[in-house]
């Protein structure tokens, strides 16, 4: 892809599956990276295992002090900020199970989820954009999810959260896209390493009924499309969300009982 050599991206969440796909993708391509998560010892098993063009700063994406530390960080050590990918969300399936409906979901479920998959992408934004400015412009990249566009049976906290992304995005892309800001979003569909798929494997099945790309979401799909929406190859996208799903949100709700409808019925 174009223009990415020698760029600097910092990935948020890199220690996890989908933002060391797309850390490890930004490393291949050119770019020097900073390895950024909660989690110090995830962020530093990626950036080790990419070598010399990467490093990894722990840092706490609900903290403003952390997040400005972060920006400042990666300044003094690559000298600029071209590329952020905001990836890091609250993931923990312990956590995500007390998000249910607006009834039952506990207010601070609500509340951290917002800080934690929202807030903290307004914030390391917020610290971004005057440096990617300093070196005429850069890309945002913002994980949402499908979950924002459609709604699903539990989640309104997370879901809720992912469509404020959204929104942050066009907003960021609006305000600063002509001084050389592109930012965008990526809504994934159910992205899986052979790890959450065999925790998942009953509702993984359920949802591989709904695709129309005949396999499960994979972290380098998401990768490969940060890589191309931070590269100049996409010049000309700004503020989109864009699905990258395997095409589940692209078909009528019934379309997995009407193909199995027509297979029993007139496939004999
Ligand atoms: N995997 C999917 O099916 C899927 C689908 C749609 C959207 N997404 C989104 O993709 C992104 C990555 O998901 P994943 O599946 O790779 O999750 P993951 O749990 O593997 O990675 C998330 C990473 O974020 C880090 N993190 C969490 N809170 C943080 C904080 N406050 N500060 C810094 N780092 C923090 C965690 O330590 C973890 O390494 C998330 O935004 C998620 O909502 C994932």
């Amino acid at each position: 892809m174009r223009g990415l050599q020698n760029k600097v991206a910092i990935v948020t969440g890199g220690g996890g599956r989908i933002g060391s796909a797309t850390a490890t993708r930004l490393a291949e391509e050119g770019a020097r990276v900073v390895v950024a998560d909660l989690i110090a010892e995830a962020g530093e098993r990626t950036a080790k295992a990419i070598g010399a063009n990467a490093i990894a700063i722990p840092f706490d994406g609900n903290d403003p002090d952390s997040v400005a530390n972060l920006i400042h960080a990666t300044v003094e050590h690559w000298g600029r900020l071209d590329i952020l990918h905001n990836n890091a969300a609250l993931t923990d399936l312990k956590f995500l199970d007390r998000d249910q409906d607006v009834v039952s979901t506990p207010m601070e479920v609500w509340d951290q989820t917002m800080i934690g998959n929202a807030r903290s992408y307004f914030l390391t934004a917020k610290h971004a954009v005057p440096e990617m400015l300093k070196v005429g412009g850069g890309a945002i990249i913002n994980t949402a999810s499908g979950a924002a566009l459609v709604a699903e049976n539990a989640r309104i906290s997370y879901g809720s959260s992912k469509g404020a992304v959204v929104t942050l995005t066009k907003y960021i892309a609006t305000h600063h896209g002509r001084q050389g800001i592109r930012c965008n979003a990526i809504s994934p569909g159910l992205i899986v390493n052979d790890a959450l798929a065999a925790e998942i494997s009953e509702f993984l099945a359920v949802s591989n009924r709904q695709l129309i790309t005949p396999r499960p979401g994979k972290p380098d799909d998401i990768a490969a499309l940060v890589a191309f929406l931070a590269s100049e190859d996409a010049e000309f996208i700004n503020g989109q969300n864009i699905c990258c799903d395997g095409g589940i949100l692209a078909h009528s709700p019934a379309m997995a009982d009407v193909l199995d409808m027509a297979e029993s019925e007139w496939g004999k």
